[in-house]
């Protein structure tokens, strides 16, 4: 049982929890219900029952009769559209889920007035994916927009079960709880909530407060754009990154609106792309000491930013309407052990650089089931 475990531990990690040591029920001589730590500090995920060596639940051992019909549709969405990479259609993802939910507005709903909200609008009206904030989403609208017919869902559990997949698929993404029981949008989002990256700070966290969100919070969100490119802002770079491994959930984008190298925001490394909001956000005196105490942190910024998206999952919902089904998630992929060999003794480099044979053979190992072959 030891080795197994130890084995199983030596190609790539999942979470661990607090006290640094794995979760395994013993069940000789298999290995179970390892927990993955989750952003919310529970032990969600990877919870459906014996493991495989994927670590990918199964549904032979669906906990709750109400996420069994989940098992099938995370598969069609991990692997028929992410194939189980972080790809543009994971990262689309992602973009997705912020922008169906980021249309939420306290200050609307206090007056009852048409609201957005974590419910999938943006899969349904076929206008609102057309607005020029939603430009790049169309092709993963596209995917997504048959499987709430194909197996009778909601648009909005669809939409949100996506993205919290496709934080997963990224290596270094957390487990972010997955809800499911959300109702069928009311209304077409109203426009003009979605952010600007030429919005000052001040009016970006004034948008964000009438989301739900304090700065703090935002600062973990906006880390999203780790996984980020950008096609539209300056179209004559369209697909340079926000940080140099787009691949990847690091901190390293934490770094690059002020490039630690240089200190300098204006310096812009190769191949990559600075949104002003983003420099903004890494250099206002108010945001600047939340924004950047990410950096270097993987832990703390996986466990902020799981938090957040959940929040942000439920905007418009509540939480005990809904049923959690995280006992369909994989395991997160935990960068730790994927990192190069490094020279230098006693602290560890505040930004490890992921060594690409170790981080594919977690991805072989961990996402398995949904890879394409070549
Ligand atoms: C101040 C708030 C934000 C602003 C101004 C902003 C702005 C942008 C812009 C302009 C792009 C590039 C779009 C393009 O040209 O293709 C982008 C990409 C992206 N954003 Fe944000 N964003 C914000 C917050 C967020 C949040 C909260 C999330 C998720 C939690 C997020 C996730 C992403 C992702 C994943 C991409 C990359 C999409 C892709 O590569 O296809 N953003 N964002
Ligand atoms: C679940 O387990 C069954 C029976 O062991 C197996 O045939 C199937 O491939 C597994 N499915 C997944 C998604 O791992
Ligand atoms: C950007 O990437 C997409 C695929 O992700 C590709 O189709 C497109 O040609 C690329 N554009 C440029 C300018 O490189």
């Amino acid at each position: 049982m030891l080795l197994v475990w130890l084995s199983f531990l030596a190609v790539a990690l999942f979470s661990l929890p607090v006290d640094g040591f794995p979760q395994a029920t013993a069940v000789a001589p298999q290995v179970t219900a390892v927990a993955a730590k989750g952003g919310g500090g529970g032990e969600r995920g990877g919870g459906g029952g014996t493991i495989t060596g994927s670590g990918i639940p199964n549904v032979t051992d669906a906990k709750n009769p109400v996420c069994v019909p989940w098992y099938g549709i995370r598969d069609a969405i991990m692997g028929g559209i992410f194939q189980g990479r972080c790809g543009d259609n994971a990262r689309a993802a992602i973009r997705l889920a912020f922008h169906d939910a980021g249309t939420f507005s306290l200050a609307l709903q206090a007056n009852a007035l048409p609201n957005g909200g974590a419910d999938g609008s943006l899969l349904v009206d076929p206008n609102e994916v057309l607005r020029s904030e939603n430009n790049g989403l169309q092709n993963i609208v596209s995917l997504l927009k048959p499987l709430p017919a194909q197996f009778g869902v909601s648009p909005g559990d669809i939409l949100h079960l996506a993205g919290v997949l496709a934080v997963l698929a990224c290596p270094g993404g957390p487990v972010i709880p997955a809800y499911v029981g959300r109702s069928a949008p009311r209304n077409i989002a109203p426009t003009g909530l979605l952010p600007d990256p030429e919005d000052s700070v001040n009016v970006l966290l004034a948008r964000f407060a009438d989301m739900g969100f304090k700065s703090r919070e935002v600062m973990a969100l906006i880390g999203a754009h780790t996984t980020g490119k950008q096609r539209f802002v300056d179209p004559a770079a369209a697909n340079t990154t926000f940080d140099t491994t787009v691949q990847i959930w690091d901190t390293r984008f934490c770094n690059t609106p002020l490039d630690t190298e240089t200190a300098d925001p204006t310096t812009v490394l190769p191949g990559t792309f600075k949104l002003d909001s983003d420099v903004n956000f890494a250099t206002n005196p108010t945001t600047a000491p939340d924004f950047n105490r990410f950096i270097g942190k993987q832990d703390d910024w996986m466990s902020e930013y799981a938090a957040a998206h959940e929040k942000m999952s439920l905007l418009g919902f509540q939480a005990k309407d809904l049923t959690d089904c995280s006992e369909i998630l994989p395991l997160a992929i935990d960068l730790k052990n994927l990192a190069e060999a490094t020279t230098g003794k006693g602290k560890p480099p505040t930004d490890p650089v992921i060594d690409p044979v170790k981080l594919e053979a977690a991805i072989q190992q961990f996402r398995s089931i949904w890879l394409v072959s070549q």
